[in-house]
């Protein structure tokens, strides 16, 4: 990427971009990709990591999914050679499961195995998993602490295991701090906050003083989630809430740029946004990886929303995204990339 010589920041600035202890596990920095549901598949993962992510994330996989071997389950762990390290989100609510699927993990050598206590789906809901466990923080401190026994007993005892949970389940049962400690008694070794409550969904504002409060009151690593749309936004909530890491979600759709925008910035540096010829070249390069884990007809059907995300205020875009959710092949989405080139 192209780097305009910007202003000399601070060296507490600069700092911001460090590696991360994370028990037994560095992660090499601490800007992450987030488990993000029908995008953080191999491929978007290996493009994010070109791009500058320190660590990614899978999406979500059902512990009980993994517990029986179901091979849809399986083809979420898959990762490409490039992506040397990763980590695994599992969601589930009974402890005795999560323990069993942190064990079937052994063979995806995952650098930390992350819990899921923030999914706001009902159908995940109803089943006692995601955002509903926020209702019962004992039950995390349980699923932490089997999960912890069933990793040092099998040899994978330098797995970590972190937990990714919301402010509380609504504006009345705030309780990230409670939740925090029992995760930490029972042995998880970092901490996600996505500064919500279940009942904000994605909308309304993060709140980053909680991140700050959260920060404050643990000896664990604690991540920020919830609104780092840009390198800007990613840089303040470093600088402001004392987080050790960020996590980018959705400002990283259709823009892995955010990674290396945001690397460059924490350096001192003014990255520039991609060209649109660069922005082409990776949403290609997107495709293609995706066709190589999913076969050709699948990858498409999945890249429509990528795409759509790609050209998001691309001249000619909205032309383009009309047809691209109709597009079934590499050919055919070859046409659109080479339209796409020649807008003015
Ligand atoms: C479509 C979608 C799917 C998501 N899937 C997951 C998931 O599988 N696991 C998880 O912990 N969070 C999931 N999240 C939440 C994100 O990881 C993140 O915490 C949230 O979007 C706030 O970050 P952002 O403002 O950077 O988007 C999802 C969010 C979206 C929008």
């Amino acid at each position: 990427m192209p780097i305009l010589p910007g202003p000399r920041l601070s060296p507490a600035v600069q700092l911001l971009h460090h590696p991360v202890a994370i028990g037994p596990f560095t992660a090499r920095g601490n800007l992450f990709l987030a488990p993000v549901a029908g995008y953080s598949d191999a491929a978007y993962r290996a493009i994010c990591r070109a791009e500058g992510a320190d660590l990614c994330y899978t999406e979500m996989v059902s512990s009980e999914g993994l517990t029986r071997g179901h091979e849809k389950t399986n083809s979420l762990l898959e990762r490409d050679a490039s992506e040397s390290e990763y980590a695994i989100q599992i969601f589930g609510a009974k402890p005795e499961v999560m323990a069993e699927a942190a064990r079937a993990l052994a063979p995806w050598k995952p650098a930390l195995i992350d819990v899921n206590c923030g999914c706001p789906v009902p159908k995940i809901v109803k089943s006692g998993a995601g955002s509903a466990l926020m209702l019962e923080p004992a039950k995390i401190g349980k699923i932490v602490e089997a999960m912890r026994r069933a990793l040092d007993a099998t040899g994978m005892a330098s797995v970590p295991v972190t937990v990714k949970f919301r402010l509380g389940w609504d504006e009345s049962s705030i309780n990230y701090l409670e939740v925090a400690k029992i995760a930490e008694d029972g042995g998880a070794a970092a901490l996600t906050l996505h500064a919500r409550t279940r009942a904000q969904g994605y909308s309304g504002k993060a709140d980053w003083h909680a991140l700050t409060n959260l920060s404050a009151s643990t000896r664990l690593p604690v991540f920020g989630s919830g609104d780092a749309f840009s390198s800007i936004e990613a840089r303040r909530m470093l600088e402001e809430t004392g987080v050790s890491g960020v996590m980018i979600a959705r400002g990283a759709m259709g823009n892995p740029f955010v990674f290396s925008e945001t690397l460059a910035l924490l350096e001192g540096e003014v990255g520039q946004p991609p060209t649109r010829s660069r922005r082409i070249e990776v949403a290609r390069r997107h495709l293609e990886l995706s066709a190589h884990f999913i076969g050709e007809r699948q990858a498409c059907l999945e890249f429509r929303k990528h795409f759509c995300a790609y050209t998001k205020g691309e001249a000619g875009g909205a032309s383009l995204r009309a047809e691209a959710v109709r597009a079934t092949s590499i050919e055919e989405f070859g046409l659109l990339f080479r339209r796409w080139a020649e807008f003015a």
